[in-house]
């Protein structure tokens, strides 16, 4: 299987989007927030824990080659418990560590499913009085969407399907897989 490294062989039944894709969307994805962000003396960026860390990890690195300058955030947040399918019934489990108010804030997310979470933390950013607040997703599953959220910039569109791997986990598994895949459904049975 391409793209695949000898450790998940077993558990995974697709790649969904290669490690190669990932990178060439990520660039792309920073040049347009950079042309768009051209007048800002910088922006903010707040990664959703945990599933978002890779991608922050590698946009936020992109962007430093375009600009603006960029300063990093961390939020944890909690909405699907042990499940795969999202309650809507957000938790704060780590909080910005300072004030965003008057700041360009981009929220950078690992995954757009029902949307609900992000509807949440919109919401939320925009109470603390931040400058303007926009989203970086890396994947979206517009079959999911169960509530209507702005997505400015997103990478790829995917099926409606439970995906693993770049920061996503099953279980706090796969994180770390360079792709993202869909799981042999044996998994699930183990
Ligand atoms: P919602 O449904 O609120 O999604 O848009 C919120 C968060 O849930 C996680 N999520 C997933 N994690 N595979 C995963 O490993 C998936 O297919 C998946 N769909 C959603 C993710 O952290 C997202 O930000």
């Amino acid at each position: 299987m391409a793209d695949v490294p000898g450790w998940y062989d077993n558990d995974i039944e697709r790649v969904v989007v290669s490690a190669e894709d990932i990178r060439t969307k990520t660039d792309e994805l920073a040049k347009q927030v950079a042309a768009d962000y051209s007048d800002a003396d910088g922006v903010l960026l707040v990664c959703v824990l945990k599933g978002a860390v890779m991608f922050m990890a590698d946009f936020a690195r992109a962007l430093g080659r375009y600009g603006p300058p960029a300063e990093l955030e961390f939020m944890a947040v909690s909405s699907y418990g042990q499940g795969t399918t999202s309650s809507g019934v957000v938790r704060i489990l780590k909080d910005l560590d300072r004030d965003i108010a008057g700041k360009h804030v981009i929220v950078v997310e690992d995954i757009v499913d029902s949307g609900l979470t992000l509807s949440w933390l919109l919401k939320y950013l925009e109470s603390r009085s931040a400058r303007s607040v926009e989203v970086v997703a890396l994947l979206r599953k517009p079959d999911a969407i169960k509530v209507s959220v702005p997505v400015k910039y997103v990478g790829f569109d995917i099926a409606n399907e439970f995906v693993v791997g770049y920061g996503l986990d099953y279980a706090e598994r796969y994180r770390d897989a360079p792709y993202v895949g869909v799981l042999k459904p044996e998994v699930y049975q183990r």
